[in-house]
C-alpha cells in the first residue's frame, strides 16, 4: 500500500490516545481516560492526569497496534501532539513517542493539537477542502480556524476572550449540581428542557463586537445569577430548562459566527471539531442554518470529536503524504503551542 501508515499518540489532558490510520483510513482507535479520577475534584488535576498517562501509555500503544493488526516495523512513521496542552501530560507522550520512533527507527513528527481536531475529519468524510474553515470547540479551546493547509499553514480568525465553550458548560453543569464533565450531561437534561424558556446573553454579537471571537464568561455568570435568584425565593430550579436555554444561548453564537465566517471568507463548507461538536443540539442547529446558507456541513462522530489519538495520526499521515520534514529528537512538549 502506498498510503502512510501512521501512529498517533494523544496526552494533551486527560485521555491516553493512541490511533492507528493508513492515509484517510482509521485502523485503530484506543483510548483510556482518567476523567473519573477527576471527577470528584470537579476539573482536571494536572498531576493525576501526568500519573495517569504514564500507566496508560504502553498497554494503549499495544492495544491500538493489536486493533490495527500492523506490526509497529511496518509504520511509516509515529506522529504525537507536542501541545498545547497541560505540560506534564503532554511530556508523557512526547517522551513515549522518541522513545518508540527512535527505538524502531522511525520518523517522528510532533503535531498541534488543534489542527488535528479538524484533520481528523479526513478519517470520516475524506479529503478536507482547501482552504478549511473550522470551527474548533472544546475543554479548552473556542476557535474559527481558517486552514489554506493544515498540515503547515493555520489561520485564527478568532477566539474565546475568556472561557472555552466546554469551560462554561462544566461551570454550568456544576452550578447546577450535575458533576463533571458538564458538557454530555447538559446535553441530556436538555433534551427535556425548554430551549425558549430563559433568553441568556449571547456574548460579543453586537454591532461593534469583534467578528469572529467569542465569549462565555458573561453568559456563565448570567445563570449563575439566574439559579441564584430562584434558590434564594425558596423555588426549584427547572434544571432542564435551565439546561436547554444555556446550550442554546451557546450554540446561536457558535453557529452564527461559523456561517459569517464561511460567507465572509467565500468558503463553502465548515467543519466542526473538539469536545463540544459532541454536543447534540450544536450539531442539529449547525445542521440546519449550513443548510439554509447553502454551506456543507462536516462534523466526526461524537468519538473523533473527543480527544483521540486518531486525529494525531490523521495529521501525521497528511504530514508524511505531503513530504513534510520529520521532527528532531529535541521536540519539546510546549504547553502554549501556536496553531
Ligand atoms: O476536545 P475535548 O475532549 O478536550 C479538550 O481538548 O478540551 O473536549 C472536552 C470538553 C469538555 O468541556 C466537555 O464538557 C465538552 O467537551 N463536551 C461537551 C459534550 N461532550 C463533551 N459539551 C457539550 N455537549 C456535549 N455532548
Ligand atoms: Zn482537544
Amino acid at each position: 500500500a502506498d498510503e502512510p501508515l501512521v501512529l498517533g499518540i494523544e496526552t494533551s489532558c486527560d485521555e491516553t490516545g493512541v490511533g492507528v490510520v493508513r492515509g484517510h483510513t482509521l485502523l485503530a482507535d484506543a483510548v483510556a481516560s482518567s476523567v473519573d479520577e477527576h471527577a470528584r475534584f470537579g476539573g482536571v488535576v494536572p498531576e493525576v492526569a501526568s500519573r495517569a498517562h504514564l500507566e496508560a501509555m504502553v498497554p494503549t500503544i499495544q492495544r491500538a497496534l493489536k486493533d490495527a493488526g500492523v506490526t509497529p516495523r511496518d509504520l511509516d512513521g509515529i506522529a504525537v501532539t507536542a501541545g498545547p496542552g497541560l505540560a506534564g501530560a503532554l511530556l508523557v507522550g512526547v517522551s513515549a513517542a522518541k522513545a518508540y520512533a527512535y527505538a524502531l527507527g522511525k520518523p517522528l513528527y510532533g503535531v498541534n493539537h488543534l489542527a488535528s481536531h479538524v484533520c481528523v475529519d479526513q478519517l470520516e468524510h475524506g479529503a478536507l477542502p482547501e482552504p478549511t474553515m473550522a470551527l474548533l470547540v472544546s475543554g479548552g479551546h473556542s476557535s474559527l480556524l481558517l486552514a489554506p493547509d493544515i498540515t503547515s499553514d493555520v489561520r485564527p480568525l478568532g477566539s474565546t476572550i475568556d472561557d472555552a465553550a466546554g469551560e462554561a458548560f462544566d461551570k454550568v453543569a456544576r452550578v447546577l449540581g450535575l458533576g463533571f464533565p458538564g458538557g454530555p450531561v447538559i446535553d441530556r437534561y436538555a433534551r427535556e428542557g425548554d430551549p425558549d424558556a430563559i433568553r441568556f446573553p449571547r456574548g460579543l454579537t453586537g454591532p461593534r463586537d469583534p467578528l469572529y471571537d467569542f465569549s462565555f464568561s458573561g453568559l456563565k455568570t448570567a445563570v449563575a445569577r439566574w439559579i441564584e435568584a430562584k434558590r434564594a425565593a425558596g423555588e426549584t430550579v427547572p434544571v432542564a430548562d435551565v439546561a436547554a436555554s444555556f446550550q442554546e444561548a451557546v450554540t446561536d453564537v457558535l453557529t452564527r459566527k461559523a456561517i459569517r465566517a464561511c460567507k465572509d471568507h467565500g468558503v463553502d463548507h465548515l467543519m466542526m471539531g473538539g469536545g463540544v461538536a459532541a454536543n447534540s443540539r450544536l450539531r442539529a442547529m449547525a445542521e440546519e442554518r449550513c443548510a439554509a446558507a447553502g454551506i456543507e456541513l462536516r462534523v466526526p462522530r461524537p468519538k473523533l470529536c473527543t480527544d483521540n489519538g486518531a486525529m494525531v495520526a490523521a495529521l501525521g499521515a497528511e504530514m508524511v503524504a505531503r513530504g513534510r520534514a520529520a521532527s528532531d529528537w529535541e521536540l519539546p512538549a510546549d504547553s502554549s503551542l501556536p496553531v
